[in-house]
């Protein structure tokens, strides 16, 4: 029999990934394109729902040429993807009717205060374990629905369809044939009860999304139907699907309550396992939905920050300090500290801890010696700063302090920040042999589903650590520092509650 491998599509908020595994859970195959991001207007952020097709479709040809495969040796597919994001579609025509809405988008943020001085927060919170926030997809979709002329009535004639970016994946790659989302994705749209497992009526009622529009919701792990889409001239099965963060939690092998993993993408996420038993959190977080497995349902406590890896963007694109995302290590290197100078990057407010839908970000403690290394620096040690204020927040809701932190996702790669935020969180920071774990968990996920792995036991045994980062010790120094960036949050944060 031919070799076979699983395909993993990635579909994240700067990039479509397609990556190729073997029964090893090694890497044998990686396609990876950059698509259009659209900035309508301030706060408000888009992607063209046929370019995340697009982009999707041509990595995954590009990634099987690569090794010269096709349809024939592929076991399955998982999907993997920037959550909450929300496109909406016609079920006749098939065409979106408004470009996705991507979950950093805050055109919302009004509507969120009008429903929090509505007094529904608590509510909402003990339906879903989210905090209300534009965020999430509910009021994403209640937007598209009152602006887009005619969209409430094709949607109360049932003829409109909602779908994170998996459900709109699974619908391209079947041709239509499924309308489908798992449980982690569902978990996020703040319409999902997670504890019946149910889209919630009440809210959907509140929000005025009829459920007609709603994707049927499956586990993380089983066949949900079999590609029709000429990318195969076979039908491959589609049969893993998690959200990105979850996906990474899985890949990470963070199968047993406590374990916690940070994954630095477009934003950073920091995910707790939290067993069977949603954890319900008083340091505002969210309570999240990890996988369904059969029958099994595992919760997780997540951290989400707004911006991470995308503030490197930012210092190569608008500041035009660097040409590639690459020579932000070198150049932050070149100076052996920031010189006082902190960078807060709530370029699209602060998530979590803070919740502030209106701070913006800033850099402070400029001087006349401040060159851009130095900002190059803090806006890496800002990254570490806001994972640093995450964990300390796990660490109240969990009554204990976690014993390492697991790290995945581009810019885990740069060494420096792996030091700087072991040294802040003085805790070993691990970082395992394949740092596309968010792609890795959807494939575990797939391929558990379809039998190309036994069972957890053979996939566990696959993490490996690549190198682990302690911390400097150096206590003093590091509670400075800690006091330096929460002055510097402090300046950003608003009046909001
Ligand atoms: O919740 C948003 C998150 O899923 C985005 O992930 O990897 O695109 O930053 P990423």
């Amino acid at each position: 029999m031919e070799q076979q491998y699983i395909l993993s599509l990635d579909q994240g908020t700067s990039s479509s990934r397609a990556i190729v595994f073997d029964r090893k859970g090694s890497i044998c195959s990686v396609a990876q394109r950059e698509f259009e991001q659209i900035f309508p207007r301030s706060g408000w952020v888009e992607h063209n729902p046929h370019q995340i097709w697009a982009s999707q479709a041509s990595v995954i040809a590009e990634a099987i040429s690569k090794i010269d495969i096709n349809g024939k040796n592929i076991a399955a597919i998982g999907i993997t993807n920037q959550r909450e994001t929300t496109i909406v579609w016609d079920r006749d025509t098939e065409e979106p009717i408004y470009n996705a809405i991507v979950w950093q988008d805050r055109r919302t943020s009004e509507y969120c205060d009008q429903l929090r001085r509505e007094g529904v927060v608590e509510m909402i919170r003990s339906k879903t374990g989210l905090i209300l926030d534009a965020y999430f997809s509910a009021t994403k979709i209640k937007w598209i629905l009152d602006n887009v002329p005619g969209a409430r009535k094709r949607a109360d004639e049932g003829k409109l369809m909602f779908g994170t970016v998996e459900t709109w994946l699974m619908w391209r790659l079947t041709r239509g044939d499924i309308h489908v989302t798992d449980v982690s994705n569902a978990s996020r749209t703040m319409l999902f009860n997670i504890h019946t497992l149910e889209w919630d009526k009440e809210l959907l009622d509140m929000f005025g999304i009829p459920l007609s529009m709603m994707p049927e919701v499956k586990s993380s792990s089983e066949v949900y139907g079999h590609t029709t889409s000429t990318l195969f001239a076979h039908h491959v099965p589609i049969s893993g699907s998690a959200g990105d963060q979850q996906a990474a939690l899985f890949g990470q092998m963070c199968i047993e309550p406590g374990s916690v993993k940070n994954t630095y993408g477009t934003g950073c996420f920091l995910l707790m396992n939290s067993g069977e038993r949603p954890i319900e959190s008083k340091n505002k977080l969210l309570t999240t939905i990890a996988w369904k497995l059969g029958d099994k349902v595992t919760y997780a406590l997540e951290g989400s920050i707004f911006v991470g890896g995308s503030v490197i963007q930012w210092l190569r694109d608008s500041l035009k300090c660097i040409t590639s995302s690459a020579e932000v290590e070198a150049l932050a290197e070149s100076v052996p500290d920031t010189d006082g100078v902190y960078f807060v990057p709530a370029l699209t407010g602060l998530g979590a801890p803070y919740w502030d839908q209106y701070a913006r970000g800033a850099i402070s403690g400029i001087s006349r010696g401040t060159t851009t290394a130095h900002i190059a620096r803090a806006a890496l040690e800002g990254i570490a700063y806001q994972t640093y204020d995450i964990v300390k927040a796990m660490e109240r809701d969990a009554e204990l302090p976690i014993a390492n932190l697991k790290v995945d996702g581009g810019a885990s790669r740069n060494n420096l920040l792996m030091q700087f935020q072991s040294d802040i969180l003085n805790t070993d920071v691990m970082r395992p042999r394949i740092t596309e774990t968010t792609a890795l968990g959807a494939a575990y996920l797939a391929g558990l589903a379809v039998g190309y792995w036994s069972d957890l036991d053979e996939v566990r045994s696959q993490w490996q650590v690549e190198k682990v980062f302690s911390p400097s010790g150096d206590l003093a120094k590091v509670a400075s520092e800690i006091e330096g960036w929460h002055n510097a949050v402090n300046r950003v944060l608003t009046e909001y509650p």
